[in-house]
């Protein structure tokens, strides 16, 4: 058993589940177990089949068991899928007695922001501190220590329709783990891919998945917007299934061997060898056609992507651009076609700040469990004067987690 205290990520993705053991450290955390198992019971990013989930979280969980000599007693879990929503909300509080602005001010305005009306169908995941008023006074982003008579939070309120997360919640339950915190997927993600630098300037976060493409859009230092967009890296097999008629297996090995996301790069008169369905022999295609579907697929998805960040109102404002990760964005030419098409900045990024056993996660498809771990050292080993700063209330979180009651 390690000495240090441990946290778990787990990663419930569309094509597959990602666990990661981590001992927290003073900054961060050191990976020591890691757990991956295929993934077939969700479709765009929501449980359709229980048993099916939890079979796959059971044999990620044991692998990172295995790997860490540690039993995985409770875990982060992502949540993402198009339920998700997000508002804008205001709490206020009276500071009585003319005193300083003192912590537990902070959260009581938190949870007064709490309080927006939700349907009964939804429920709240993060309370997310931007800025604070103070008697009047916008753009002051920590109010501790301010004499005041008035203290206003502007918040960003992320909800998600009940069912989803409770089904979520069962799967991992059923395998047998307690869920520390439920935690918005590209909110986790941005904390393995982003830096303060990209928050400040303005940038939008991009996980292109299986069947899903997470945006989160960050400005001034905070999230004002997110979304999931279902169409991710099977889209593009699909694609390759239909237009070129072969089985899904072989659209995928096809996908992965030749194609690229720039038609133009590719000499035209480059054949590869297909195997259509229900095809004695094999016959020849241009690889530029081959990249010539799969432009189509991404352009779409760009497109989409441009939208979250209208409706965000951060276009032409996103001085850090786009930053894409995921396993989808492991697709050759990705960065360049995401800039020439939206004329932002684009980076193609895996997770970085964890410690440890990291040779295996280097890749964009691990960004998500990497940053359920960072998510975890930040709000959950830093102690309570963590909430309310930069980027979250974490003791609001917790709360949230008492009131949603754990067991379904
Ligand atoms: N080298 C590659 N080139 C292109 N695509 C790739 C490559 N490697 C993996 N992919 C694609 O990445 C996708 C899976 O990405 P990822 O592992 O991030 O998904 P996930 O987290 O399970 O799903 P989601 O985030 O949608 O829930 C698959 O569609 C796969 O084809
Ligand atoms: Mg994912």
């Amino acid at each position: 058993m390690p000495d240090q205290p441990v946290l778990v990520g787990v990663d419930i993705g569309t094509t597959k589940v990602s666990v990661l053991v981590g001992e927290l450290e003073r900054d961060g955390a050191s990976v020591i177990g890691i757990g991956s198992a295929p993934s077939d019971g969700l479709r765009k990013g929501v449980v359709i089949d229980i048993d099916r989930t939890v079979r796959s979280v059971m044999a990620a969980v044991e692998e990172a068991e295995r790997m860490s000599g540690y039993k995985v007693r409770s875990a982060l879990v992502g949540v993402s899928g198009n339920h998700i929503s997000s508002q804008n909300s205001r709490g206020m509080v009276a500071i009585s007695g003319h005193r300083d602005v003192a912590h537990d001010d902070t959260l009581r305005a938190l949870e007064a922001a709490r309080a927006v009306s939700i349907p009964n169908t939804r429920e709240i995941l993060h309370v997310i501190p931007r800025g604070y008023v103070v008697d009047g006074q916008a753009g002051v982003r920590d109010p501790i220590g301010m004499t005041a008579v008035r203290l206003e939070v502007e918040t960003h309120i992320v909800t998600a329709a009940t069912t989803s997360v409770q089904n979520l919640s069962k799967c991992v339950q059923r395998a047998g783990v307690e869920i520390d915190e439920l935690v918005l997927a590209p909110l986790a993600t941005a904390e393995a891919v982003l830096t303060d630098e990209d928050r400040e300037l303005g940038v939008a976060l991009v996980d292109m998945g299986g069947d899903t493409t997470d945006v989160a859009v960050f400005q001034d230092g905070s999230v004002v917007h997110a979304a999931t967009i279902p169409i991710g890296g099977r889209s593009v097999t699909s694609d390759l299934g239909i237009v070129l008629r072969v089985a899904p297996d072989s659209a995928e090995t096809i996908k992965l061997r030749h194609a690229t996301a720039l038609p133009l790069d590719i000499d035209p008169d480059e054949v590869v060898q297909i195997m259509s369905i229900g095809e004695e022999l094999p016959h020849g295609v241009t690889r530029r056609h081959i990249a010539e579907i799969v432009q189509s697929r991404i352009r779409e998805l760009f497109e989409l992507v441009a939208r979250e960040i209208e409706a965000a109102g951060a276009t032409n404002r996103l001085q850090a651009g786009l930053v894409v990760t995921g396993g989808a964005a492991l697709l050759p030419g990705l960065g360049r076609a995401a800039r020439d098409q939206l004329g932002m900045a684009a980076r193609v990024t895996g997770p970085h700040g964890l410690g440890g056993l990291t040779d295996q996660i280097v890749g964009p498809q691990y960004s998500a469990a990497s940053g359920l771990l960072l998510w975890g050292a930040r709000h959950w080993g830093a102690g309570e004067e963590q909430a309310g700063s930069r980027s979250f209330d974490g003791l609001g979180s917790r709360l949230g987690k008492l009131f949603r009651g754990l067991v379904p």
